[in-house]
């Protein structure tokens, strides 16, 4: 809080004179924008409908689904990187940016995708790569022929006969060191995430105006934004001084938001963002509130949202606790009360499924659960993202044995644990709960052999049950997490109120119930959710001003006097009437 003075003196000043605090509406809160009303839904491409038979998800099969996309009430599309790539980690390492990966299809198929999503009023945002590229990309194989190529200064590269460069961590290195020794010319290069993902040198102007075009070129195409992955590793000190003995337990504090980071974003918002009527949003947020805000603030022209991890990194295979995530969402909002704006996720591909890290997918709870969870993404302030599957309640997989798991960090961190003489059961048993693969399961179409994913072998295995979790059983049931979920989108479109409403948190000591209410332009609205698998209750005023349910995955509520009851996971929001 204390780098927010403005905001401490604000709350100082009401409680002083003993009002609430009336919802503000001098603030760039109020100013209307698309990408604030979004509803986002973020589709893995390798896993979501396969139109060919090759087992792999891909553009066409897309394309065949963007009815049931738009019947969600989703209006934007994240799509996970689809260009031309080796696959080291799943497209996150891209040899041609301008053009499309064989596995999913052509730029053909990309244009009709567009188009097709364009026709149903929905956008598409693109996931740039450039934090790092692939070692098979031209830029790196010219880069790696010889110490005066001209693409040798687009990496980082140190030579030998200067000795061994201080140690740097990577993120998916086998031995966990970000150098590799490459003999062809006696240097080093850099790689933060795998081998095969060498890091960009953001210092050269050279390469930042390679990126700026090919931004260029896909906003021309008519994409509207941009998600720009791993972006506040992209500036580095490029002497690289030593770090601390054990830097790499909080290697974020070194890695992150470096020397000239806003200056590149601030160049990029001047070429390409403030060009085009597009969104944008860096994945991380630096590591304190003030270097989030500083990405999102209106006045400084950088990006329009803030995709901060603290939230989703709270679950942990022992669960999480409630207070905590309460403290965290309220501060993050805080933050952004009065300029800035945030995304609200509790689930990504990068990240288990949401009903199993965060709800309970036990069958006795994971639709309560789920619905729950639904629930608190679609009312909080931010620009709220949904990851296929999560619709549905998609659950965790649960692979036993390494040889089961796809993604690169799994795999790379096994034989980590194993060279290091590492516990190999806790590794995997960690990873059974957390691991990537758990969100990157074939989408659950129906209950036939794949799924309806694919009619070859897909990829990565379907999750058995999919035979009763999946889109044509939810279809045909009223009190599905589908329809739930839609019943959501609606309310959120709707009801600017949970678009723009000052959020205001109720009882933070609740144990079990997370209560708060959003308030703007005389609506008033009060949202109760039951995070516990007990009944619950709390003693609010608001009891009676209660105007309408606008939602309620019970049929009910129990109210008695002040007190509200709720049962296990039970996610309510009234409509109150205002004092
Ligand atoms: C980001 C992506 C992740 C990827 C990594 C390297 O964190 O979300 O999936 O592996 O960057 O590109
Ligand atoms: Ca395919």
């Amino acid at each position: 809080m204390n780098q927010f003075p403005a905001i401490v003196a604000l709350s100082i000043l009401c409680m002083a004179c003993g009002k609430q605090t009336e919802p503000r509406n001098d603030t760039e809160q109020t100013d209307k924008k698309w990408w604030k009303e979004a509803i986002i839904y973020q589709i893995y491409p390798r896993s979501f409908s396969d139109s060919n038979g090759d087992g792999i998800g891909d553009l066409r099969g897309i394309i065949s689904k963007l009815d049931y996309v738009k019947s969600l009430g989703a209006t934007v599309v994240w799509l996970n990187p689809i260009y031309s790539s080796p696959n080291a980690d799943n497209g996150y390492d891209v040899s041609d940016y301008r053009d499309i990966m064989t596995d999913f299809g052509s730029m053909t198929d990309f244009d009709l995708l567009l188009s097709e999503m364009h026709k149903r009023g929905l956008k598409l945002v693109m996931d740039i790569v450039v934090n790092h590229s692939s070692d098979e990309h031209e830029w790196f194989k010219q880069s790696r022929s010889s110490r005066d190529n001209p693409y040798r200064g687009y990496y980082h590269w140190w030579p030998a006969e200067k000795g061994k460069p201080n140690y740097r961590y990577s993120l998916f290195d086998e031995n966990g060191d970000a150098w590799k020794y490459d003999s062809l010319t006696d240097a080093y290069y850099l790689h933060y995430f795998a081998q095969k993902q060498p890091d960009l040198n953001w210092e050269n102007p050279k390469v930042r105006q390679e990126v700026y075009d090919i931004m260029k070129f896909w906003a021309e195409k008519g994409v509207d934004g941009f998600r720009l992955d791993a972006f506040q590793f992209a500036a580095k000190d490029t002497t690289f001084p030593a770090f601390p003995k054990g830097f790499e337990q909080n290697f974020i504090q070194y890695y992150a938001m470096q020397d000239d980071l806003h200056s590149y974003l601030k160049e990029m918002n001047e070429q390409v963002f403030s060009k085009y009527d597009v969104m944008s949003v860096a994945e991380g947020a630096g590591r304190t509130l003030q270097e989030a805000h500083d990405l999102v603030d209106s006045d400084r022209n950088e990006i329009n949202m803030a995709y901060a991890f603290e939230g989703v990194d709270i679950a942990k295979p022992q669960g999480y606790d409630l207070l905590h995530f309460k403290e965290v969402f309220s501060k993050w909002d805080s933050a952004f009360a009065k300029k800035g704006w945030l995304s609200i996720f509790l689930a990504n591909h990068d990240q288990a499924r949401l009903v199993s890290r965060f709800g309970n997918d036990s069958p006795e709870y994971r639709v309560s659960s789920a619905k729950m969870l639904n629930t608190f993404i679609l009312s909080m302030r931010g620009t709220p993202y949904c990851y296929y599957g999560d619709e549905l309640g998609m659950t965790n997989i649960g692979f036993e044995n390494v040889e089961q798991y796809r993604d690169i960090a799994a795999i790379n961190g096994y034989k980590k644990v194993v060279n290091q003489g590492g516990d190999v059961r806790k590794y995997l048993s960690n990873l059974k709960f957390s691991s990537r693969d758990n969100g990157r399961t074939p989408m659950q179409w129906d209950a036939s052999e794949n799924a309806g994913f694919t009619t070859g072998t897909p990829w990565l295995p379907v999750n058995e049950n999919h035979t009763t979790i999946n889109v044509a059983l939810e279809e045909n049931n009223p009190n599905s997490v589908l329809y739930h979920f839609r019943k959501l989108t609606y309310l959120r479109h709707n009801n600017p109120v949970l678009v723009y409403g000052q959020y205001k948190l109720l009882q933070k000591e609740h144990p079990s119930i997370y209560a708060y209410t959003r308030e703007w332009e005389g609506v008033k609205v009060l949202v109760l959710l039951n995070f516990k698998a007990e009944k619950a209750s709390i003693e609010l005023a608001d009891a009676n001003r209660i105007e309408q349910t606008l939602i309620d995955n019970y049929e009910e509520v129990d109210i008695q006097g002040n007190i509200f009851s709720l049962k296990p996971y039970q996610a309510v929001i009234f409509k109150i009437k205002r004092e």
